[in-house]
């Protein structure tokens, strides 16, 4: 969890790909654990005995008839970019979506992160939505883009 949280922390006072201002606590990323289960997993990526990424399936929405979508994230850490770690944890997050009968993965992304867009539309994702100016940070507007891929089960 201290790793997993670290990695995240970097990104949430450096950049817009997350739309949290603050740390998030170690308390808060232990609740978040826990709300993950069998059918919503938490992956690590691990070199040289060191978390260098990490990847997560969440329920996207909690009423009962969102049950068969999820949320993915995936965070790298940023001295291993474009290494191909990012690729492995998201296939792994879709394959195993697949694998738990989930028919529709979405990613929430921040308009003006080009890397994570790519990365998304690398492994099928298609553009589905863009919500105008949602978010605030940095002292700037912030658009989300709604990606999604369609999983062919159910
Ligand atoms: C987005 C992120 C996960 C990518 O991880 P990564 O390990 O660097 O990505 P990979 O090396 O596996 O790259 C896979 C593909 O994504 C695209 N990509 C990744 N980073 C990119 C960048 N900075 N610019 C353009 N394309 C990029 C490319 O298509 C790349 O394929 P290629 O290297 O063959 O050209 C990483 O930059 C990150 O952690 N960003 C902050 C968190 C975030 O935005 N997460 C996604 C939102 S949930």
């Amino acid at each position: 969890m201290p790793a997993i949280n670290a990695i995240y922390n970097y990104f949430v006072v450096h950049s817009t790909c997350t739309f949290q201002i603050e740390s998030e606590t170690e308390a808060a990323r232990l609740a978040w654990f826990e709300r993950h289960d069998a059918a919503h997993p938490v992956i690590v990526a691990v070199a040289g005995g060191e978390v260098i990424g990490w990847g997560a399936l969440s329920r996207f929405y909690t009423r009962e008839a969102f049950r068969h979508t999820v949320e993915n994230s995936v965070y790298v850490r940023p001295d291993c970019h474009r290494l191909g770690v990012g690729r492995q944890l998201l296939a792994e997050l879709v394959s195993r979506a697949t694998a738990l009968g989930q028919h529709a993965v979405m990613a929430a992304i921040d308009s003006a992160q080009a890397g994570s867009l790519a990365l998304h539309a690398g492994l099928g994702f298609v553009e589905v939505g863009r919500l105008r100016e949602v978010g605030y940070k940095f002292g700037r507007w912030l658009d989300l883009v709604y990606m999604q891929r369609l999983l062919g089960a159910n």
